[in-house]
Formats: C-alpha cells, structure tokens, sequence
C-alpha cells in the first residue's frame, strides 16, 4: 500500500493553468461523482480536483459498480465549467481517456491502449474507467464531471474472480509499487495540458491523439449495446469522436455508445446478428 494521499503534496510543483485550482481529498466518500454534484449545487468553480482514498459507491458505465478498495487505487472526479454546448461531452470523456493513458504512461514501459470510448487497457486487460458526467445546479448552471478510476496497486487477488480474466492494475503490470502521489499529480498536468490544447485547438487533436493511443484501428470488435451486438472491424473515429465500423455485411456505422469487445485477429469476428445501430440511435451517455 502507499502512503495516503495529501493535497498539500500534490498541489506543491503544480504548475496548471486551469484543472487542480482547488483540491480535496477525502477518505471515504460515497462516489467521487456524487459529491462532484453537491458542489456544483454550491456553485464551485471549474477545475477543482475531489479524490477519495475509497467509495462505498462507486459508479461505473452502464449502471456497473465501481470496485473502489480504500489506499490502493486512485478514485477522483474534476469539475470542468467549459463554454462549450454539452453535446460536445463525448469529446471531454475523449480527452480524459487520452490525458489518463499519457500520465499512466510516465509510470510503465508497455503504452497503454485506449479502447473507445474510454476504457484504458495494459497488456489488453482494463487498468482505468472514466465516467463522464453532466449536471445542472438548481440555479441553472451547467458543470462537466470527469470521474476516473485506476487500478494502481491491486494485486490478483484484490480483484473478484469474474474480474480477474479481464482486469488489472499498474503494479501487477510493472512488478513496481506505484507513487499514487505522482500517479494523480501526473494526471492533474496532463488533464490541464490536453484541455488547454482542445480549448485552444479544437477537438481534431484531440480525437488525432487519441488514434494514436489506441490500437483499435483495424481490429475485429464487436458492438454490445442492449441486446443487440454488431460484429465488423473498427475503421476510427469521427470527427465527433464516434466510432465507426464496417460491419459483416459491409456497411460503415457509426456509434455514439456501445459497450466495445475486441477481437484477437486469429479470433475474428463472429457473425453479425441482432439489429443494426445508427445515428439514430439515442446517445445514452459515456
Ligand atoms: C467505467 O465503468 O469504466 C467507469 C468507471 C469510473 C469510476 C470512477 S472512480 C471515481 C469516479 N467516481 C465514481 O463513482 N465513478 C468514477
């Protein structure tokens, strides 16, 4: 286990423009997104960092439990009050994931791979989630929340045995004890780094990084969302940030959610079945 997690120390060397203008770490709260709301009912402003050493509550995508072991992994949401319309969100969940797999980066020597739209793999097993959210305060005021979890120092065990095929943490990947205070503080710059350029730039570094980071591009995946699963090979993204496949059957779809699988190659793709997603498809959220 590392030592516990102190804003002092973080905040000393932090040299950001916007994100950890304030920060708070907590030792046990419910879900790091929970409180992230009641301060954005207290009308807080952006860029103010939450971290809680564990959640009894813990949220995932998709209605999933977030497992969140006290002082071992890093469990954190940021407030962003961008001037941007919220359905550009799926763009920020973008550039969390690429801003989390750069600062996971500094700590390993195999890169992690993003998946879309924003789960962040090591050696092809899941180390981090992000959970975006929006909320609006009772007086009408609008905040971004990036929820971020990562597996730092899990060990096998720590996981549960449904969880141990397809899940793992920085240490079991490294062989290392990973400095949680460098993990965040690394995290913090790069998250500030990536929104300044996409404040700046626009979303098209954005998504050209995130390519960059993922090794999705060419593979066989497939498609969950509900009961339907649509089988094909990943062709990139948009310039939204939506995924876009060819199906099976040869047609190019675009995906604004969906729960992705990949595919080793040798593996490949099964046959298509269920119904086909369009853009018609309701954005339920990342
Ligand atoms: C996923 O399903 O992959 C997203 C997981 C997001 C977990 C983080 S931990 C900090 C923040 N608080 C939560 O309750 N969830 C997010």
């Amino acid at each position: 286990m590392s030592p516990p997690l102190s804003a002092k120390k973080i905040k000393s060397n932090l040299n950001t423009t916007r994100i950890g203008s304030e920060i708070l770490v907590f030792d046990a709260v419910s879900s790091t997104n929970d409180l992230a709301k009641q301060y954005l009912e207290q009308n807080v402003a952006g860029g103010l960092v939450l971290i809680a050493e564990s959640q009894t509550r813990g949220r995932g995508r998709m209605g999933r439990t977030w497992m969140s072991l006290s002082g071992i992994g890093l469990y954190l949401s940021v407030i962003l009050k961008p001037d941007i319309q919220l359905r550009l969100l799926p763009q920020l969940t973008l550039l969390a994931g690429l801003a989390t797999t750069l600062a996971i980066n500094e700590f390993i020597r195999k890169k992690a791979q993003l998946k879309w739209p924003n789960d962040i793999l090591l050696n092809g097993k899941k180390c981090c989630g992000i959970l975006c959210e929006t909320h609006v305060s009772k007086n009408g005021e609008a905040g971004v929340i990036i929820g971020i979890g990562i597996n730092a120092n899990h060990s096998i065990p720590d996981f549960p045995d449904d969880l141990t095929s397809s899940a793992t943490s920085l240490m079991i990947e490294t062989g290392n004890v990973i400095d949680r205070q460098a993990l965040v503080h690394a995290l913090i710059c790069n998250l500030d780094q990536q929104y300044d350029a996409y404040l700046g730039n626009g979303e098209q570094t954005v998504i050209e990084k995130w390519l960059e980071n993922s090794d999705m591009v060419g593979k066989k995946i497939t498609v969950t969302l509900g009961k339907s699963a649509i089988h094909g090979t990943a062709l990139g993204l948009d310039s939204q940030g939506r995924l876009l496949m060819r199906s099976e059957k040869g047609e190019e779809l675009t995906f604004d959610s969906g729960e992705v699988s990949l595919h080793s190659s040798a593996e490949g793709a099964r046959p298509a079945r269920g119904k086909l997603l369009t853009r018609k498809n309701v954005f339920l959220g990342w």
